[in-house]
């Protein structure tokens, strides 16, 4: 009895204290209005106490953010000029010591509690969000879906290949996305492709992968630096999901330069994970210029395969000779970029010719 009674008194004074932080948070924390400059545009006035992320958004101002505002991307870099308050341990594991010192933020980590001015990346000013309808959906992996969207609102996206989108997850709390590169070539528009694999337990994989012909998709784009150099010997070095922006590289070249020397080299574990292989290969008939290397790193359970075993960053070093490449894309899981990496740079490719995407 005595430990009932106990037992209801913490609860209560538990309860009593969650709500009084509540109020505290509701009345003592209040900011009050605060008004936010962006660039050389007029301010605007939000409600302070709210991520400055979420300020920006609500006025269509869409930054990066891949992780969605989880702090865990360091996408959100915008320059705060004043105000914001001081910086977090949380994003000093992604800003250099040059950075903080020019005011670099993360936008999702900022709070807005007094007047800011922030410079954004010109280039985001015209990012858009769009509306668009899945036209259809396909497993070309047992993990990893291609589906393709059909631009409703507004109808055309002008994108670079190599770029990116991001998702809004629906039914969430706070606007919730994900960044997914475009797989498509801009010739396929107003169609546009995304190759998503199925994290488990994932917010933005699993939506993208529930979704079905009809739904509508909403996200916002293009965002990302790569920018395809005319007349590159290009070389494309890849693994998993890193396919997407290498398809849409590569099916543009075909179609813009279909005499351009180029490679692709793709590594799976297993041969159901090598997606695409046949396209490639017929794609190599009619571009005499590309060359296809898929290789497999765990080729024991994969019985009818007659490609190449290893890591993919063995196939490179066999087959790319020194001077080969002007230009590389590499695209994939964090190891493989840093194996690969280390073996072109070795083959003489400077650094800043190597351009790569980490997921
Ligand atoms: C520029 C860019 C482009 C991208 N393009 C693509 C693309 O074309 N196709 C694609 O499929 N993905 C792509 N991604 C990754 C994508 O944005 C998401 O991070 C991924 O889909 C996981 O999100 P989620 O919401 O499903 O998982 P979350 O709900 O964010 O995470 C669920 C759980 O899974 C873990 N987790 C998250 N990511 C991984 C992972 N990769 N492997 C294992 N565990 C993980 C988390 O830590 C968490 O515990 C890209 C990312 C970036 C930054
Ligand atoms: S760190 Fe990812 S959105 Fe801010």
């Amino acid at each position: 009895m005595t430990y009932l009674v106990a037992i209801v008194i913490l609860s209560g004074i538990g309860g009593a204290l969650a709500v009084l932080l509540l109020l505290a948070g509701r009345y003592l924390c209040n900011y009050g209005p605060c008004s936010v400059q962006v660039n050389d545009r007029e301010p605007f006035v939000v409600d302070g106490g709210g991520k400055l992320l979420e300020a920006l958004y609500a006025r269509r101002i869409f930054i990066p953010s891949a992780c969605g505002g989880q702090g865990t991307c360091g996408f959100c870099r915008v320059q705060v000029l004043s105000g914001g308050g001081p910086v977090l341990p949380t994003e000093r594991l992604f800003l250099s010591e040059e950075e903080v010192a020019r005011g670099v933020r993360l936008a999702c980590q900022v709070k807005v509690r007094e007047a800011l001015s922030v410079q954004v990346k010109p280039d985001y000013l015209d990012v858009r969000e769009y509306r668009a309808r899945v036209v259809s959906a396909r497993l070309v992996t047992p993990d990893t879906r291609e589906v393709r969207l059909r631009l409703l609102e507004p109808q055309a996206l002008a994108f670079r290949p190599g770029q990116y989108v991001q998702v809004m997850v629906p039914g969430r709390r706070e606007p919730t996305y994900r960044a997914y590169s475009i797989a498509s070539p801009p010739s396929a528009a107003p169609d546009l492709e995304l190759l998503v694999r199925r994290i488990p337990d994932g917010v933005g994989s699993g939506y993208l992968h529930r979704v079905d012909p009809g739904d509508e998709v909403v996200f916002t784009g293009p965002y990302g630096d790569f920018v395809l150099q005319p007349d590159a010997a290009l070389v494309c070095v890849g693994g998993g999901c890193g396919m997407a922006p290498m398809r849409s590289i590569l099916r543009h070249v075909a179609e813009t330069r279909p005499g351009q020397p180029c490679w692709l080299f793709f590594g799976a574990r297993t041969a159901e994970q090598a997606m695409y292989r046949q396209d490639f290969e017929a794609l190599s008939r009619q571009m005499p210029g590309l060359r296809v290397h898929y290789a497999l790193s765990e080729p024991e359970t994969s019985a009818a395969w007659d490609g190449e075993t290893g890591f993919i960053h063995e196939s490179v070093a066999r087959h790319l000779q020194d001077g080969d490449a002007t230009q590389v894309f590499l695209c994939g899981p964090p190891a493989m970029i840093t194996a690969a990496m280390a073996v072109l740079t070795a083959k003489g490719i400077p650094r800043e010719r190597i351009f790569y995407d980490e997921f």
